[in-house]
C-alpha cells in the first residue's frame, strides 16, 4: 500500500511516499530556515505564507521522486496537530482536496506519533534494518515536546515523563539565541561545541528525583549568567518600520569561551536525557530504546545512549533527514493505524492515540 504523507505543522513543507509503512520511496522537505533566520525563531504568520507557496511543488516532487502517479496512491495522510494553526491548515486542506479529487481516503496523524514512527522507516535497499521490538522506551525530543514513552505495542502507550517547562529542543534554541548563534539552535550549538571541553563549566542538571520528568529552565538561566560576564553593551536599535522586526543577537567579547560553553550546555542536556532514558529502559525491561524528534539528530545524545544501552538492547534513531520534521514519518504512522483500525476519516477518532501533545505548541 502506497501512502502519500503531507506534513506542514511548523516551518517545513514536506511530502513523501511510503510503501507499507516502512519503505521510503520519496521524502521531500522544503525548509523555511532562510525565511525565519533573521528573526531568531519561527514567525507563525510567515510560516503559514511559506507553506502556501511551497506545498504544491513539494507534493508534485514527492510523487515524481517516487516514480508514482496519482493512481498508485492508496491514501493521503496528513498531520492533524499539534502545530501552528495557520501552517497546519495548509496541509489539511491540500490533503483533503487531493484525496477528494482522487476518491481516496485520508488519514489524520498526530505529529508526535509520526516522530516515534520514523524509527520504523528505511530505504528499500537497507538490508541492515532492524525493526524495534516491544516493549520499547522512546525519548521523544523535539522543539515543542520532551516525552519519555513506554510503548507496549503499536497502540498501547504510556507517558512516563515530560518536561515541566522548556522542551529539550527549545532549550537548545534558547541557549543558541542567547549565545548569538542563531536559529535553529540545536545544530548551531552542536557545531559551536566541536573541540570544546564539555566539563569546562559546571552547569546545573535538574534530576527531579523520583520522577521521569525533565526541566531545562534552570540550565538556561545558568548559561545566561555565565554569558553575561562577557557581554558587550547593546547598540541602540534604529527604527526600521518592518512588520516582522529582525532579531538583534547579543554581542560578546572575543574572549567568550564559546566552544567550552556550548559543549558544557549540550552535555548538561544530554546527560539528563540519556540517564533518564536508560533508567526507564531498565525499569520497564525494554527490548528496544528509540530516540525521536529533531533533537535525535544530536550526535552527543546518540553516542551517549549507544554507550549506555547499546550492548543490552536494540538502540534506534532515525536517519538524519527523518529526525526533524518530514512527511515520511506521517505516512509511516498512518499505515500502522490502518493495519489495526481502518481508515481515519471514515471511522472518526476510533483509534487509540498517544495521550500527548494535544496542546498547540
Ligand atoms: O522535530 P522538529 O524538527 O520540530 C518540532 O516538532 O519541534 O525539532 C526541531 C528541534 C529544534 O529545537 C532544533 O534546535 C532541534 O530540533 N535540533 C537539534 C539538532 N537538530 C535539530 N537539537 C540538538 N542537536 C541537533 N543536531
Ligand atoms: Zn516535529
Amino acid at each position: 500500500m502506497n501512502i502519500l504523507g503531507i506534513e506542514t505543522s511548523c516551518d517545513e513543507t514536506a511530502a513523501a511516499v511510503v510503501s507499507d509503512g516502512r519503505i521510503v520511496r520519496s521524502n521531500v522537505i522544503s525548509s523555511q530556515i532562510a525565511l525565519h533566520h533573521a528573526h531568531g525563531g519561527v514567525v507563525p504568520e510567515l510560516a503559514a505564507r511559506g507553506q502556501v507557496t511551497a506545498i504544491l511543488p513539494v507534493v508534485r516532487q514527492a510523487l515524481d521522486d517516487a516514480g508514482k502517479t496519482a493512481d498508485d496512491i492508496d491514501a493521503v495522510a496528513y498531520t492533524e496537530g499539534p502545530g501552528l494553526a495557520g501552517s497546519l491548515l495548509v496541509g489539511v486542506n491540500v490533503a483533503k482536496t487531493y484525496a477528494f479529487a482522487l476518491g481516496k481516503p485520508t488519514i489524520p496523524v498526530n505529529h508526535l506519533e509520526g516522530h516515534v514512527y520514523a524509527n520504523w522507516l528505511h530505504a528499500e535497499d537497507d538490508s541492515d534494518f532492524v525493526a524495534p521490538e516491544f516493549p520499547a522506551v522512546c525519548l521523544l525530543v523535539s522543539g515543542g515536546h520532551t516525552e519519555l514513552l513506554l510503548l507496549r505495542d503499536h497502540h498501547d502507550y504510556e507517558v512516563l515523563g515530560t518536561t515541566l517547562d522548556d522542551a529539550a529542543g527549545e532549550a537548545f534554541d534558547k541557549g543558541a539565541r542567547l549565545l548569538g548563534l542563531g536559529y535553529p539552535g540545536g545544530p548551531a550549538i552542536q557545531r559551536a561545541s566541536e573541540g570544546g571541553d564539555s566539563h569546562a563549566f559546571d552547569l546545573p542538571r535538574a534530576w527531579l528525583p523520583g520522577t521521569m520528568n525533565f526541566s531545562f529552565s534552570g540550565l538556561k538561566t545558568a548559561l545566561l549568567r555565565v554569558a553575561q560576564e562577557y557581554r558587550l553593551p547593546d547598540e541602540t536599535p534604529k527604527p526600521t518600520g518592518q512588520i516582522f522586526p529582525e532579531h538583534r543577537p547579543p554581542r560578546y567579547r572575543d574572549d567568550l569561551p564559546l566552544a567550552d560553553l556550548a559543549a558544557s550546555f549540550e552535555e548538561a542536556i544530554v546527560d539528563v536525557l540519556a540517564a533518564k532514558l536508560a533508567r526507564a529502559a531498565d525499569a520497564h525491561h525494554a527490548r528496544s530504546v528509540l530516540i525521536a524528534g529533531g533533537v535525535a539528530a544530536n550526535r552527543r545524545l546518540r553516542d551517549r545512549v549507544e554507550t549506555l544501552l547499546g550492548d543490552r538492547m536494540i538502540v534506534r534513531w532515525p536517519t538524519m533527514s527523518l529526525c526533524t520534521d518530514n512527511a515520511a514519518m506521517i505516512a509511516g504512522r498512518a499505515w500502522q493505524r490502518v493495519q489495526t483500525g481502518g481508515w481515519g476519516d471514515l471511522a472518526g477518532d476510533a483509534y487509540p492515540r498517544l495521550p500527548i501533545g494535544q496542546a498547540v505548541g
